[in-house]
């Protein structure tokens, strides 16, 4: 079994329709450890130390996010300039991390086809995550492809279950090995690779016509 920690970033959980949806679902599962940030540091004054003790204690690290301006929202990136120290996450005493592996679940309020090279948005989300990719890479963990629900304002509620369908689904899949995290690595993202990008795309259409 795979020990599960989301490091869960949202500053506005209570304006929020996808993730609300989502956290109550991680909430309730076993084996799955949920560290909601914006609720544990209002002020940003991260506890490094009871980070690496968490990050220490898990097998895969899941960032799960709202995309702001094409990133994430700052306290995750507080949190990384903070936890990733040197000689902990990386440099040549530094293989706390080595091993673990990554995965970034995120909404956008974009739709997946704006996400394009020549679209509105240019760039594909994936090179958008470049940097955490990046520093997954240095830290000697394995980047998952990231799982993406696009189209995050047009969504009804039925769109959002099935969205917390996935969400589930994938974290289970996770948790009980059921995945091959090598065979995911050819993604570009997990929705491609589990092929829920159909349902969520169709969903997603079908509420803006
Ligand atoms: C400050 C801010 C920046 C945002 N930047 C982006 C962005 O760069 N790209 C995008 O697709 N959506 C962007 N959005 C939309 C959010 O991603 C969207 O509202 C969120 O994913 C919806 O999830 P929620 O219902 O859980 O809040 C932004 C929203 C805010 C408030």
């Amino acid at each position: 079994m795979t020990r599960i920690l989301i490091l869960f970033a949202h500053p506005a959980l209570e304006k929020s329709r996808v993730h609300r949806r989502l956290v109550r679902v991680a909430q309730e599962m076993p084996g799955v450890t949920f560290n909601d940030l914006y609720e544990a540091y209002p002020t940003f004054d991260i506890d490094v130390r009871r980070e690496q003790a968490l990050l220490a204690e898990h097998d895969l690290i899941v960032l799960q996010h709202p995309l702001y301006w094409y990133s994430t929202p700052a306290l995750l990136k507080q949190w990384q300039d903070l936890v990733l120290e040197h000689g902990w996450a990386y440099g040549s005493q530094g293989h706390a991390l080595r091993g673990k592996r990554l995965l970034i679940i995120l909404s956008a309020g974009g739709r997946a086809e704006a996400y394009q090279p020549g679209a509105f948005n240019r760039f594909t989300i994936r090179e958008f995550l470049a940097p955490i990719e990046q520093t997954a890479y240095l830290c000697g963990m394995a980047y998952l492809p990231p799982l993406i629900f696009h189209g995050a304002h047009r969504m009804t509620l039925d769109d959002i279950g099935q969205a917390a369908g996935h969400y589930r689904h994938v974290l289970e899949a996770l948790r009980d090995d059921a995945l091959d995290p090598a065979a995911l690595g050819a993604w570009q993202t997990l929705n491609d690779a589990l092929n829920i990008m159909p349902m969520i795309g169709k969903s997603t259409q079908a509420v803006t016509q």
